[in-house]
């Protein structure tokens, strides 16, 4: 049964795709959605970060050998046009758990401004990190480091791949970084999930994880919001999917076929954008209700994670060149639809970076499952919460 259910996803899958420049990819990974796993609310035409106009992700996946599981992500806020006024944009950001790391954060309180790429990759690498984006900054316009304050300090930040990539090699080199940062400005609206960029050696839950995406159009003030993380983080028995006790499910039903530690040592990045007109004290409200979708998922920010969010708004500053700056922003009383859309962001991209995730061998042979599609689907309808419509 499983078996027919798959095929016709796959064709499914295939449809809805054709014509769109997934095509490129055309074995795209399934996501949450196509198992039937039901989620609130609308997502945007991509279901991605880049359905907030002008986002861009790229991605250097880096595998090699037998001990190397890693890589870079990027993320470009305003397009690939790297001049500061271009970039600048208001944000905050939110610690859940800081034990962890993201750049550039204490200028960007100052200021209220990102203006610069985000990159995000693995422990070790935030310093390649950080020289290669400032670095390659200079390289798109020479002038621009005039005045660092001008530009920004680069925001990296990083989740730990230790179990499956030895990364005592320091694999992650500069032109990675230049690499994920190349492919952004040249990239699509379509967003790998899984086992890419920065993600590629992340475990969830005790399963193989790593980058997810998911985006939510508030429909009644006609604003996008979208988020892209990095998860890390937490044990089987946590896992909640769809208000389902999966883990303990799982638990139950599963021969354990993983040689990492059941244990919460992981961590989570999460990179929200908006198209809504923000300022600063509101995106800080935004990053800190990315906290309650890590919860909906079973989450408890524990002691070693580095739980760490940032959230930006590409809405337009006006009177770019005037002394005194007109913004507009949202209405605080009407901000609830924009609360909700990030949970729900949350939520679902945590669960598709499982769900594309695949099975992955690395450093010292160790072995890490991806979870199992034909079970979460079986628990979900044993407990009545599988969305039938997708069947
Ligand atoms: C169920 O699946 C249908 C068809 O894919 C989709 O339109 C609908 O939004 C889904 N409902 C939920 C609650 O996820
Ligand atoms: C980038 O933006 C700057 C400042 O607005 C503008 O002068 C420049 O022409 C733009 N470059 C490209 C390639 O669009
Ligand atoms: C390059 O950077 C300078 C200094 O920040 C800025 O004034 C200029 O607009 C930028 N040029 C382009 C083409 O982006
Ligand atoms: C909604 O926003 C998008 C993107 O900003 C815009 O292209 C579209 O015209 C808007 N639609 C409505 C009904 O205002
Ligand atoms: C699975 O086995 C590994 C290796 O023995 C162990 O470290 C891990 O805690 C086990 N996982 C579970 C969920 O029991
Ligand atoms: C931003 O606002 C200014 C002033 O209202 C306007 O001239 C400009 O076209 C706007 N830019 C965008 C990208 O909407």
């Amino acid at each position: 049964m499983y078996t027919i259910q798959r095929v016709l996803l796959f064709c499914s899958v295939w449809y809805c795709t054709e014509g769109s420049d997934v095509e490129k990819t055309s074995t795209r990974k399934l996501r949450a959605r196509d198992l039937g796993i039901p989620f609130d609310g609308t997502p945007g035409k991509y279901n991605a970060i880049t359905d907030v106009d002008n986002v861009q992700v790229g991605f250097r996946t880096i595998i090699e050998g037998d001990s190397i599981r890693t890589g870079v992500t990027a993320i470009l806020p305003r397009g690939s046009n790297i001049s500061i006024t271009e970039q600048r944009c208001f944000a905050n950001w939110f610690s859940l758990n800081g034990n962890g790391e993201m750049t550039g954060i204490h200028l960007l309180t100052e200021s209220g401004f990102l203006s610069t790429p985000i990159i995000i990759t693995n422990t070790n690498s935030v310093g390649i990190g950080y020289t290669s984006a400032l670095k390659w900054i200079y390289q798109q316009n020479e002038t621009s480091l005039v005045n660092v304050g001008d530009i920004g300090l680069p925001i990296v930040a990083e989740t730990w791949d230790g179990f499956l990539n030895n990364f005592r090699e320091f694999p992650i080199k500069e032109e990675h970084v230049f690499e994920a940062l190349d492919n952004a400005k040249q990239s699509s609206s379509y967003v790998e999930e899984g086992n890419v960029g920065g993600g590629t050696g992340m475990i969830n839950f005790g399963y193989k994880a790593g980058t997810g995406t998911s985006s939510r159009i508030v429909d009644t003030l006609n604003y996008t919001v979208g988020v892209l993380l990095q998860a890390n983080f937490g044990r089987k028995n946590q896992l909640i999917i769809a208000g389902v006790p999966v883990g303990q499910e799982l638990l139950d039903i599963e021969t354990n076929t993983s040689s990492v530690p059941d244990k919460d040592v992981g961590s989570i990045i999460v990179i929200l954008a908006t198209d809504a007109p923000l300022l600063p004290h509101q995106l800080k409200r935004m990053a800190t209700r990315v906290s309650l979708g890590i919860g909906k998922l079973g989450g408890i920010g524990a002691d070693s994670s580095g739980d760490i969010f940032l959230a930006f708004s590409t809405a337009n500053i006006t009177d770019k060149s005037s002394t005194t700056k007109v913004a507009e922003f949202l209405s605080n009383d009407l901000i609830n639809p924009l609360f909700n859309a990030a949970i729900q962001c949350v939520e679902e991209a945590i669960i598709n970076s499982l769900i594309a995730a695949e099975t992955m061998v690395g450093f010292g042979g160790i072995r890490v499952p991806s979870i199992s599609h034909e079970n979460v689907i079986n628990i979900l309808r044993k407990y009545n919460r599988l969305n039938d419509s997708t069947h």
